[in-house]
């Protein structure tokens, strides 16, 4: 019997669930040992489930081919077989926060990849190098649920990947404005170039709700836990552009901000390449070994050399310069669907763990 925690994948015939499924093959702490969709999927061997709709560039892993899809909305079903459970459910906002909380209620731990719950008050939101200690909001909302081990905890948005973690490096010398535009790939919209051919030469300057995510969300996750409850920061202003690019994978920002403390240039790189947090320290699994690097080349980083790095888990940073309006400006780059989705939600699972949230049943 394997030591492991066993793992559920809601959704996990979709993309995002198919990522988490590349990634935790072969995890040191973790088995997928359950995959759950919907009632199309269900009874399903998963291989035939997902048919054609493979998107990684890596094989189906063979341990999972031959599990049989459950059906998302049979909880106690699914709940039953797993330690926690990771969510890619692609469903209506309500019904995606209702599912959630009907599998913490279980007592089974959720860790999710949807929005559905990024402003629910007592949800940690966490990017695990930034603001792990948000996980001790759970306490709170256990208590609101009823539970003594479900919760549900999120991690945030792909487009803020790219500069969040970089402005954070910089606190010290307190952003205050910040202007931000974002080159989104195409797999952030769970397509390819096969599924979505009107992306091919072409942009298009919309992506529904991001700009408002791209704003918002940075300020949570540097937000306080006052009253059992996150209050998001207000001592930063970040205005957004979110412009979707033919590219696959990796969102790149272009970045404007405004300090009221000047640093230096050699400060700023320093600040980004010496960052490091409690997942560096943890040594957890999915943690890069340097989370942010600066590129001193003029043309980089490019999504084409760069968007891997720290197997797609670091932040590439570039073209820091002063600006003529702006203090400074830069470019960074992420990997949307490792970082900025599933494997952002592993190091969250690794965190938990090692904070003792997460345990076998
Ligand atoms: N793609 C990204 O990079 C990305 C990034 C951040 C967040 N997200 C969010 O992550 C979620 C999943 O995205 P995705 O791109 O992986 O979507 P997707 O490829 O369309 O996959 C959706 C998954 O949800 C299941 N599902 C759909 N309708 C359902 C229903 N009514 N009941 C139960 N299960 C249902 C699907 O099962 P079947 O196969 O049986 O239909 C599939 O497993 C979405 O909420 C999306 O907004 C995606």
């Amino acid at each position: 019997m394997s030591e492991k925690l066993r793992v559920g994948i809601l959704g996990g015939t979709g993309m995002v669930g198919q990522r988490f499924i590349s990634l935790l093959e072969n995890h040191p702490w973790f088995e997928v040992t359950t995959i759950a969709a919907s009632p199309r999927s269900a009874g399903q061997r998963y291989e035939d489930a997902v048919g054609g709709r493979w998107k990684m560039d890596t094989p189906m892993p063979a341990a999972v081919k031959d599990i049989i899809v459950k059906n998302v909305n049979e909880v106690e079903e699914v709940a039953k077989e797993v330690d926690f459970v990771f969510s890619a459910v692609d469903m209506s906002k309500d019904e995606i926060k209702a599912i959630e909380e009907a599998y913490a209620k279980t007592e089974t731990p959720v860790v999710s990849n949807n929005s559905a719950h990024r402003w629910t008050p007592d949800v940690p939101m966490v990017v695990p190098e930034i603001n792990p200690q948000h996980m001790d909001v759970i306490k709170y909302q256990r208590q609101r649920l009823g539970t003594t081990r479900g919760f549900v905890a999120v991690k945030p948005n792909c487009s803020i990947q790219s500069y969040a973690p970089v402005l954070t490096a910089w606190k010290e010398f307190e952003p205050y404005e910040v202007v931000v535009t974002t080159y989104q790939a195409i797999s952030g919209a769970g397509k390819t170039f096969k599924d979505w051919p009107e992306m091919e030469h072409n942009i298009i300057p919309f992506i529904s709700g991001e700009e408002e995510k791209s704003e918002k969300e940075p300020l949570r996750i540097w937000g306080e836990i006052k009253d059992g409850v996150i209050v998001p920061a207000d001592d930063v202003k970040i205005t957004s552009q979110c412009i979707r690019v033919p590219v696959l994978n990796g969102h790149t920002a272009a970045v404007f901000v405004k300090f009221k403390k000047q640093p230096t240039k050699q400060q700023l790189i320093d600040a980004i390449n010496n960052f490091s947090g409690v997942p560096q320290e943890l040594k957890l699994p999915s943690a890069p070994k340097q989370f942010i690097r600066y590129m001193e080349e003029d043309n980089r980083p490019q999504v084409a050399l760069d968007v891997d790095y720290e197997n797609g888990m670091g932040i590439n940073v570039g073209r820091l310069r002063e600006d003529s309006i702006y203090d400074w400006k830069f470019v960074g780059l992420s990997h949307n669907t490792v970082r900025g989705a599933a494997g952002g939600a592993v190091l969250c699972a690794e965190l938990l763990k090692a904070q003792g949230y997460i345990t076998a049943k």
